[in-house]
């Protein structure tokens, strides 16, 4: 089980945890958490000795200035063991350089390259025999970093902590798609805001609406741009995909948008597939009546958390409903099927964007 690595030191402590930890049968997405975790602190300019330990609670000094500021970042990456042809890390450098870029954001340190990737190379190899097998199931894996400074003061954090966390995990959605309520009044992110980074806040302010989605029947919120309250931008944890027969459309990545791994992926994978890929401005009235029309056959989401998730039916807060022709579309599950061949071993890898570790 697990290797030594360069520049983590692994306690016994963390080794013994491991091997007394049994994994429950129920796992969902996010619940069940791997008996270890990593760590580092950030002071005086540097970063602290990267360490494995057990899982355990933190203590926090009540002015600990995250709790206040949400001077916070994290990532989210999947390590694969479908079958036990794993295990298998997706694209972790891109989640290396999307850490960085919200780091800067937020004004946070940067972690150096080899520690955050070998981070989650030491997570994944020692939590390979927790990693579910089933196709779409995983190791969740969350680096997160955020400031520890212990005082009310409205300035940046001096001092840092840094951490990997993992979760074996089940699919993230049970059901096989998802309602969509088109969020026309409340905005998750503004231009020259923070909505291109991954910081704990983006998500907070989604919540609201997610609440009063549910009420109404709905699963997730499509938002808009804040300005015109007309361009679709994304949707809290997913980029949003419409399709339009060969054709299949994206909003173009813009300052108010995260840049998704997954959305990233599926435009390579598509063209490579034959579609036509179009990073597009998308006005959500075109849009509503092209589902209506027909010209629009399909609509799906996607982020390493639901890997793709078909959209069914489109609604509005004056109680219209656009139903997509199919629930579950055809060109949304060979997108899913092809990526998750990657993802999880059985295909080829023409972009190199799986790495085996052992
Ligand atoms: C992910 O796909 O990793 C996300 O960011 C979604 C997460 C907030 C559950």
């Amino acid at each position: 089980m697990g290797h030594s690595y360069k520049s983590i030191s692994i306690s016994e402590e963390a080794i013994k945890v491991l091997e007394n930890f049994s994994l429950p049968e129920d796992l969902a997405f996010g619940k069940v958490m791997a008996p270890i975790m990593i760590e580092a602190d950030y002071a005086n300019g540097k970063w602290g000795e990267f360490k494995m330990v057990p899982y355990h609670k933190l203590t926090l000094d009540p002015t600990c200035k995250v709790l206040h500021y949400a001077q916070e970042i994290f990532e989210g990456l999947k390590a694969y063991n479908a079958d036990g042809l794993g295990p298998f890390l997706f694209r972790a450098e891109e989640n290396y350089k999307r850490f960085n870029l919200s780091a800067q954001r937020m004004a946070m340190p940067d972690v150096p390259a080899e520690l955050f990737l070998e981070g989650c190379e030491a997570m994944t190899s020692h939590c390979s025999h927790l990693i579910p097998t089933e196709s779409g199931s995983s190791l969740y894996i969350r680096p997160f970093m955020f400031a520890t400074d212990d005082n009310l003061g409205i300035k940046p954090s001096e001092t840092f902590k840094f951490m990997i966390v993992a979760s074996p995990s089940a699919a993230y959605f049970s059901s096989g798609s998802v309602k969509v309520l088109v969020e026309k009044g409340a905005v998750r992110a503004c231009p020259g805001g923070v909505g291109h980074a991954k910081t704990g806040g983006n998500y907070a302010a989604s919540l609201y609406s997610m609440i009063e989605a549910k009420k109404a029947g709905y699963d997730q919120v499509l938002w808009l741009d804040a300005v015109n309250k007309k361009y679709i931008e994304e949707m809290s944890g997913m980029n949003f995909f419409a399709v339009y027969g060969n054709t299949i459309k994206t909003p173009t990545l813009t300052e108010t948008i995260l840049n998704g791994i997954t959305r990233k992926s599926i435009v390579t994978l598509a063209q490579h597939l034959g579609y036509q890929v179009e990073e597009t401005t998308m006005d959500i009235d075109e849009l509503l009546s092209d589902i209506k029309s027909g010209a629009c056959s399909e609509c799906f989401a996607c982020g390493t958390a639901v890997i793709i998730t078909p959209i069914s039916l489109l609604g509005t807060r004056e109680g219209e409903h656009f139903k997509l022709e199919h629930e579950q579309g055809p060109v949304s599950m060979r997108i899913r099927t092809e990526l998750l061949n990657i993802q999880e071993g059985r295909g080829d890898d023409p972009f190199q964007w799986r790495q085996s570790v052992k």
